[in-house]
């Protein structure tokens, strides 16, 4: 068993300024995008946690030079866009999806092998997604139990890939970002279609990279690539994904007023907004200003919660937020019914029945159905403090620690997985208790 971790309940409101740190996202995809480029770029901001390490480790291993100047600056060296050597071991993606499946897409049509594993939570998680597609474009990728789990070889392709036109059955940024990446490096041109937008920081980010994109509602095309051109420096923005868990802290703990800092809201990722300031949150958008993505101040003030009901088609721009909006629903007033979120039980964990499991213990009030979840709220005064396990999700350790804090204090098993995506989030925690 991982550290237990004891949170105090906080008494008095937040208040002050929070600094959110970089996005896991467009972390991943700066070092991949850099190192694909043949000019030193430097990234700013950049996340400096477990998961974005595994993309430099990634790259680094791929022959791409990556130098950390402090733990958030780094400076990327790549070889060209078909400068890629072949790695001298197995690769290990660790806990991360997202440097898995994107990476699945760049080495597909490269003309060396590759192996990748991962940790137990990676090697449980569906890979088929993203192989299948990858096959049908000439990719020969194998993996165990019929080319659906790591360990993973990404080994040459006989011959060039070739362009598809692919309908994704779920929507996904990882499985259409790997689908464009390998489109990159096919004849023809390639369309993803998905049934709804998910987070769009490849097409935004490869845009910024000189590379063409055909856009049409849901679906995006992509032609091949001869040269990709980099940008001198990329600043990432904050994480929203990080910000959610203040933006419901603030909302629920009496007497809050914070201002979190530099935050990225593009709207593939603000249904977390959406869905708080329908419950009734006092949520202000400040500074708001255009980079590559566009950015803001949040200010958060506590406000009296109402359930409210959402499903599929906001899914994609809140998909790893569902965790701490059940903790906002479980102080809301009233029933919060969620629907088409089945992509959940295929995250880091199952989060659906991590969720009902596990935040069951501090107040039985959340029913988990066969995509979703029905949480009865008011739970204000009915929490317990109870031992709970994150099970090594950094999102679900993340949404219980702010429930025990809101509430009467919590323990957490296995609470170190938050170094996957956030590894102050303790440390800025205390400072309000
Ligand atoms: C991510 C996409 C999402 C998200 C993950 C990061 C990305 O996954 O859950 O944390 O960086 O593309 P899916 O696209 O598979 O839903």
């Amino acid at each position: 068993m991982g550290a237990l971790k004891e949170i105090q309940p906080i008494k008095t409101g937040l208040k002050g300024e929070i600094l959110i740190p970089g996005d896991k996202s467009v972390s991943h995809r700066s070092v991949m995008f850099a190192g694909l480029c043949d000019s030193e770029v430097k990234i700013t901001n950049f996340l400096h946690a477990a998961d974005c390490m595994s993309t430099v480790n990634c790259m680094r291993a791929l022959g791409v030079k990556v130098k950390e100047l402090d733990e958030n600056t780094l400076i990327v060296k790549g070889n060209g866009f078909h400068g890629l050597q072949e790695p001298q071991s197995i690769i290990d993606a660790g806990n991360s999806g997202t440097t898995l499946r994107l990476m699945m897409g760049i080495l597909a049509g490269q003309k060396f092998l590759t192996t990748f594993t991962g940790d137990a939570s990676l090697s449980r998680r569906p890979m088929g997604r993203v192989i299948n597609p990858l096959s049908q474009m000439g990719a020969n990728i194998v993996g165990r139990k019929e080319n659906k789990l790591l360990p993973i070889t990404v080994i040459p392709a006989k011959e060039s890939l070739q362009g598809i036109d692919y309908q994704m059955p779920m929507a996904s940024a990882q499985v259409k970002s790997a689908i464009l990446l390998a489109g990159m490096n096919a004849e023809g041109k390639t369309t993803v279609t998905e049934p709804y937008t998910s987070r769009d920081h490849t097409e935004r980010m490869l845009e910024g990279f000189g590379v063409k994109l055909e856009k049409s509602g849901t679906s995006i095309t992509i032609s091949k690539v001869e040269k990709m051109t980099a940008p001198k420096e990329i600043h990432v923005p904050g994480d929203i994904s990080s910000a959610a868990f203040w933006l419901v802290a603030g909302s629920i703990i009496e007497d809050s007023d914070i201002i979190l800092k530099d935050v990225g809201i593009n709207e593939t990722r603000t249904g977390i907004i959406d869905v708080l300031k329908a419950m009734g949150a006092n949520i202000e958008l400040l500074n708001v200003r255009d980079e590559v993505e566009p950015i803001a101040d949040i200010r958060v003030r506590y406000a009296k919660l109402h359930g409210t009901s959402f499903g599929a088609d906001i899914m994609p721009r809140l998909i790893d937020e569902i965790p701490i909006i059940t903790v906002a629903s479980m102080f809301a007033e009233g029933e919060t019914i969620i629907t088409g979120a089945g992509e959940l039980r295929v995250k880091e964990t199952d989060r659906l029945q991590v969720i009902t499991d596990e935040f069951n213990k501090v107040c039985p009030c959340i029913k988990g159905t066969q995509d979703g979840l029905i949480i009865t709220g008011s739970q204000r005064n009915n929490l317990q403090k109870a031992v709970c396990n994150s099970h090594n999700d950094h999102r679900i350790a993340m949404a219980l620690a702010i429930l025990g804090a809101s509430g009467v204090g919590i323990e957490i098993e296995n609470s170190e997985c938050v170094n996957i995506s956030y590894p102050t989030f303790y440390e800025i925690l205390t400072r309000f208790e």
